[in-house]
């Protein structure tokens, strides 16, 4: 008999589906980011609740600074603003919160709330919840060699534990589960170096509309398979 996995400790989202959930209901794209906001806190909730460990959310990708002007504008400013909200539940749920991703790109006044809810709630011993902000999995790896080399290690020094320790969060473990919403099959540049072995779910509801009965669905479904990691 084989053995099913244990319950996930770390997963992964790539966030899709805000803009479709509004084209359907006639709403304007940011009315779909603002639903696609209180998604995130409610999955926060949801997760803290059923004892996952780390969270990671994909909320705005390297490549999302091509969108318009106004959609990229409209994206920080709904940013800066749940920071300053959502910091009350985070502190109330014991969260530990912090960002990864090339954050000197980001608007000021972003970086300063990030900073402060990053520190607030350092010494916080439950979920761990981070957001990917102007977010890249080869710019991540990219970034690991550039600090690596400037150090002139010897190749037999380089070892994947070793590497992990020059991406943004040394402290990341690779995530069991990744979900991504919205339909499109894809990984998208996310945690390029840290899916290798992660369990792949997808699902057609749009990020607004993803709840907790889809994250313990997303579970459900990982219970159900066995991990190998290439052994037998
Ligand atoms: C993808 O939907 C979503 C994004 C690019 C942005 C994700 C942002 C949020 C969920 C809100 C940010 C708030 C917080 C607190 C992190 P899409 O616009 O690509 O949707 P589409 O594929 O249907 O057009």
């Amino acid at each position: 008999m084989s053995k099913n996995a244990d319950p996930p400790r770390y997963i992964a989202v790539v966030m899709d589906g805000n803009g479709r959930w509004a084209k359907q209901r006639g709403l304007k794209r940011t009315q779909g980011h603002e639903a696609g906001a209180e998604s995130v806190r409610r999955i926060v909730r949801a997760a803290s609740e059923l004892a996952i460990r780390e969270l990671t959310l994909y909320a705005f990708s390297t490549e999302n600074w091509s969108r318009s002007r106004t959609e990229v504008k409209f994206l920080m400013g709904l940013l800066e603003r749940q920071l300053v909200e959502q910091r009350e539940e985070i502190m109330e749920q014991n969260v530990s919160f912090s960002a990864i991703g090339n954050l000197s790109k980001l608007p000021a006044g972003v970086r300063r709330e990030l900073a402060k809810t990053t520190e607030m709630s350092r010494r916080n011993t439950g979920l761990h919840a981070r957001l990917a902000l102007s977010y890249g999995g080869r710019p991540e790896i990219l970034d690991a060699i550039a600090r690596l080399c400037a150090e002139n290690r010897p190749r037999r020094k380089i070892t994947e534990k070793q590497f992990r320790k020059y991406l943004y969060d040394p402290a990341m473990h690779d995530p069991d589960l990744l979900i991504r919403t919205g339909g499109e099959k894809r990984i998208s540049n996310f945690l390029l170096w840290q899916v290798s072995y992660t369990e792949l779910y997808f699902t057609d509801v749009l990020w607004p509309d993803f709840g907790k009965a889809d994250l313990e669905a997303a579970i459900e479904d990982y219970k159900k398979r066995e991990r190998r990691f290439g052994g037998l």
